[in-house]
């Protein structure tokens, strides 16, 4: 089974979030189920500073303003297909973002681009090499379908999968020409989406098959507080729409031989780490649970409500150590927290290795988020014995297993999960967790339960296999 795997990034290449995580642990986690994937990428400067064996496979004349080559390579074990074009993506600054943090103006042409080369893979293949599916990621790779209408690539089918339903990649519709989308199709079936052009609706409507990387998010999205204006559609396509959770990469996250943390099996083996990070964030002893977060600091992840709850947490003698950035407010506001109080601690930027070194030192990682397709931190928690205190909603109300009397009368709690998603039973959920971190018992049961759970891709690896077999057999 071919796939190509079509994204807008990909760990560790380039990351912004999770998606970056999934895409880059998706062909290796598939090579066990026996497909081959491979991953279409933009040619951002780190991508292309890491391509290694790098063949040309395909020259455009004009690849949406300027000419362009498709190039095969290896990088970091991935086996991907790089768009080298240089108008679009040889510039300094993120994947989406100019350096000043505004979005690029010619997003829509710098992702039609990666879709439509996408469709021209599966028509004329790269090389000697075809694939039998395109499967696409977010609103980054709506449009192939829609540019899979013109070309001759019968047999082909689609997948899109949806991170985050928030993003539609909508411009306004005297882009069409530009985009080389056919007006025909802009219309209220097509990918027309209140008077603009939406490459998210594009691929909504037009994928084969469309996945969500939980079960519960898939439920979520066909209703109005959670579909972001597409759950009219998601409704509509609900006998296509399946939930995959996400997993993480053991290669990655492991506890047992993560170099960047001193290794452990057991819970026990958390304590020299747990120093090291209160050592790291100058935080003093403290009787309480010492909580980390990991996280984009966004309207999306609830940082807000917990900034508010906080004094529930440190009032019993609990801490916080954050490790974000993103909104400046939000940024600010922890960074004043942090000045008042000493059990409050703030790192402002994105790292990896201390990310780690929190996942193995923490006693507990927060995700107070309003809505989360899936979510990871939750995942590497589970894995490090970190317990996670979770919302109840998306991947997180399907991957921990709350605290409730009936899961502690039977042993098998791996965390707290809190709802509805509010100041006041997030404060609650705090007070709950100091009081369960009070009963070492209890709560080292809980660690050896959480470190046990299978969270890795075995599972939704075969589930992706399966699908892809279904469609390749026109199913
Ligand atoms: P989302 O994709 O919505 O941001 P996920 O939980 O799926 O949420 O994935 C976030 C990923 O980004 C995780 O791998 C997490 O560890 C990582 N991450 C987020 N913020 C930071 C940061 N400041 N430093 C290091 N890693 C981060
Ligand atoms: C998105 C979601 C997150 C999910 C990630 C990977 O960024 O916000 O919940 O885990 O994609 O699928």
């Amino acid at each position: 089974m071919r796939v190509l795997s079509v994204a807008s990034e990909c760990a560790p290449l380039v990351k912004t979030g999770g998606l970056a995580d999934v895409t880059g642990a998706l062909p290796r986690a598939l090579a066990a189920e026996g497909v081959e994937m491979r991953v279409l990428l933009p040619g951002y400067p780190a991508v292309m500073a890491a391509l290694e064996d790098v063949a040309p496979v395909i020259d455009f004349d004009d690849l949406f303003g300027g000419p362009a080559r498709l190039l095969a390579g290896m990088a970091a074990g991935l086996d991907l297909l790089v768009i080298d074009a240089p108008h679009l993506y040889d510039r300094a600054g993120g994947p989406y973002h100019a350096p000043d943090g505004t979005d690029w103006h010619d997003n829509p042409e710098r992702f039609a681009a990666l879709s439509w080369v996408a469709a021209h893979v599966a028509a004329h293949g790269a090389g000697d090499w075809y694939p039998q599916i395109l499967h696409g990621h977010d609103w980054q790779a709506g449009l192939m379908t829609e540019y899979l209408r013109s070309m001759d690539a019968p047999g082909i089918r689609t997948v899109l999968t949806i991170h985050n339903i928030a993003f539609h990649g909508n411009v306004g519709a005297d882009r069409l020409g530009a985009l080389r989308l056919d007006p025909s199709r802009f219309t209220h079936d097509g990918f027309e989406y209140w008077g603009m052009i939406s490459a998210l609706k594009a691929g909504l409507v037009g994928a084969d098959a469309l996945t969500t990387v939980s079960p519960r998010y898939a439920e979520e999205l066909m209703t109005p507080e959670f579909g972001m204006g597409m759950d009219g559609v998601m409704r509509h396509r609900r006998d296509d729409l399946s939930g995959i959770l996400n997993g993480i990469d053991h290669e990655v996250w492991n506890p047992a031989k993560d170099p960047l943390v001193t290794p452990y099996e057991k819970p026990a083996g958390k304590l020299a780490n747990k120093a090291a990070l209160r050592a790291e964030f100058g935080l003093p002893e403290a009787a309480g649970p010492l909580c980390i977060v990991v996280s984009r600091m966004t309207f999306q992840k609830g940082l807000d409500l917990l900034l508010e709850a906080l004094p529930a947490l440190t009032a019993r003698g609990g801490q916080l150590a954050l490790l974000g950035s993103g909104e400046r407010e939000l940024e600010n506001a922890f960074r004043n927290a942090a000045g008042q109080d000493a059990n409050v601690a703030v790192r402002i930027g994105y790292d990896e290795g201390l990310s780690h070194r929190m996942m193995a030192g923490g006693d507990a990682i927060l995700v107070p988020s309003r809505f989360e397709p899936c979510g990871l931190t939750q995942l590497y928690g589970l894995r490090y014995g970190t317990l996670p205190l979770v919302a109840l909603t998306g991947g997180l109300a399907d991957t921990v297993i709350n605290a409730s009397p009936a899961a502690m009368a039977q042993g098998v709690a791996t965390g707290l999960q809190f709802a509805p998603v509010t100041v006041e039973a997030l404060r609650n959920a705090l007070a709950h967790l100091c009081d369960l971190y009070a009963q070492p018992k209890i709560w080292a049961r809980m660690q050896r339960n959480a470190m046990s759970q299978p969270v890795g891709w075995d599972q939704s690896a075969r589930e992706y296999a399966r699908l892809y077999h279904r469609l390749a057999a026109g199913k």
